[in-house]
């Protein structure tokens, strides 16, 4: 349990350096050296709880991996025979136990995947259905769940029913180590760092109506080199923290800039946040600063792009409580899915905190207006830890459950000091 109450913080003007390195891209430096020949080498690893569990999933299975350095310096080599009949532990983490699952559907061995409370709630078929249909086997539909890879999987054609990178990354780790084509649909396009990742190692991916081709892999990637840039769904909390406080403004410099990511800031900027963002660099995703200052924000509808705001949404309702007028989420019966039921968490906080909010099946209402002091639960959701702790800046709360931050933003409380102080 932690005790907020607001620094009034007004006036300054902020430098944010590194300050959370990108979790999708971190998992993905450590899963894809598993298609690799030689060392990889990374740098800036988010060194947070999701993705150790990847970390020391990769060791189990035989990687060779040099000590994990403050700065998140690590180099892995893998071998090409791997570790099998294993029990795999993900934690938290639907990054690790969905990708490493579409890595291991096609190797020789079985494979024990377990995670934690949260993690064994949400739905695995998503990904089962597919790997099964290349031929692998499964027991159980929810984790603790057990996998009989299968060195020989047939390519397939699939339509994905849900628009998410999990399943899609693990569709096309699968289908690179099987034999024949493989295609891949989904009714929109989720983040893309598996797909820009792998063609950068010339990996045999490409687009065919608007859908994936994959081709099986004939030797194994050349290895890589990669310095891990800023999560925009972790800076987009000092975003919100800016906007919602006064006379603030900030730079936030090395973020992730990737279309895919930063339809939340689009969002904000449609709620009239003073905020813009430029890309800076660009190998195989695009990278920049983004500045922001405190602003009058109005209220908005998100009905679309979905998978695009996916992760900010419980920060976006912070911000809508704190915007004049309605706002409305709908078509996001994904966020039920999550590390925790998104939908039912968020409203449920903001009632704690006289905030005008209801639920629908697919989304939220929120009347706009001002916070009162209350408590709030994270649900053991970090984004939701996160996102409600920013209310402090408005009123003194009390915010239970706060320690799941460190999934994947161990610093957080660090930085909000900055506008808190906390007992
Ligand atoms: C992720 C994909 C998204 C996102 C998660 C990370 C990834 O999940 O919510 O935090 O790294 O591929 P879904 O694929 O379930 O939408």
């Amino acid at each position: 349990m932690i005790s907020i109450s607001s620094k009034n913080l007004q006036n300054a003007n902020l430098v944010f350096g590194d300050i959370a390195s990108d979790k999708s891209l971190s998992h993905r430096s450590v899963i894809f050296a598993f298609l690799c020949d030689g060392e990889c080498k990374v740098d800036n690893f988010l060194i947070a709880e999701d993705t150790l569990a990847s970390f020391a999933i990769a060791k189990k299975l035989g990687a060779q991996i040099t000590t994990l350095s403050h700065q998140g310096h690590f180099s892995i080599q893998t071998p090409v025979t791997l570790n099998s009949n294993l029990t795999l532990e993900c934690k938290n983490s639907g990054t690790s136990i969905r990708l490493f699952a579409g890595l291991l559907a096609g190797k020789k061995g079985v494979y024990k995947f377990t995670g934690d409370e949260s993690l064994s709630k949400r739905p695995m078929q998503r990904i089962i259905i597919p790997l099964s249909l290349m031929g692998a086997r499964f027991d159980g539909n929810f984790a603790p769940f057990k996998l009989y890879g299968n060195a020989q999987l047939n390519g397939i054609e699939y339509l994905s029913p849900i628009a998410s990178a999990q399943v899609k990354s693990a569709f096309i780790l699968s289908a690179l180590q099987a034999r024949g084509e493989s295609f891949f649909k989904e009714p929109f396009l989720s983040r893309d760092h598996t797909e820009r990742f792998l063609s950068f190692l010339d990996a045999p991916l490409s687009y065919k109506e608007e859908g994936l081709c994959i081709s099986p892999l004939k030797r194994r990637l050349k290895s890589y080199s990669i310095t891990i840039p800023n999560d925009p769904s972790s800076v987009i909390f000092f975003i919100v923290a800016v906007l919602i406080s006064k006379n603030v403004s900030a730079t936030f410099k090395n973020v992730l800039l990737n279309p895919t990511r930063i339809y939340a800031l689009e969002i904000l900027k449609k709620m009239g946040a003073k905020l813009s963002y430029k890309v800076s660099q660009s190998t195989f995703e695009e990278i920049g600063e983004v500045n922001v200052s405190s602003s009058s924000l109005f209220g908005v509808n998100i009905d679309q792009k979905i998978a695009w705001l996916i992760d900010e949404i419980p920060v976006l309702c912070i911000a809508m409580a704190c915007a004049k007028g309605v706002s409305k989420i709908s078509n996001a019966e994904e966020l039920r899915y999550k590390e925790s039921d998104r939908i039912a968490s968020v409203v449920s906080n903001l009632n704690q905190l006289g905030i005008e909010a209801t639920e629908l099946e697919d989304g939220i209402i929120i009347k706009g207006g001002e916070f009162v002091c209350g408590e709030v639960s994270s649900f053991g959701d970090h984004r939701i830890a996160m996102s409600f702790a920013l209310a402090g800046i408005k009123v003194p709360m009390i915010l239970h459950g706060e320690e799941c931050v460190n999934v994947s933003f161990p610093n957080f409380f660090d930085i909000l000091d900055q506008f808190i102080n906390k007992e």
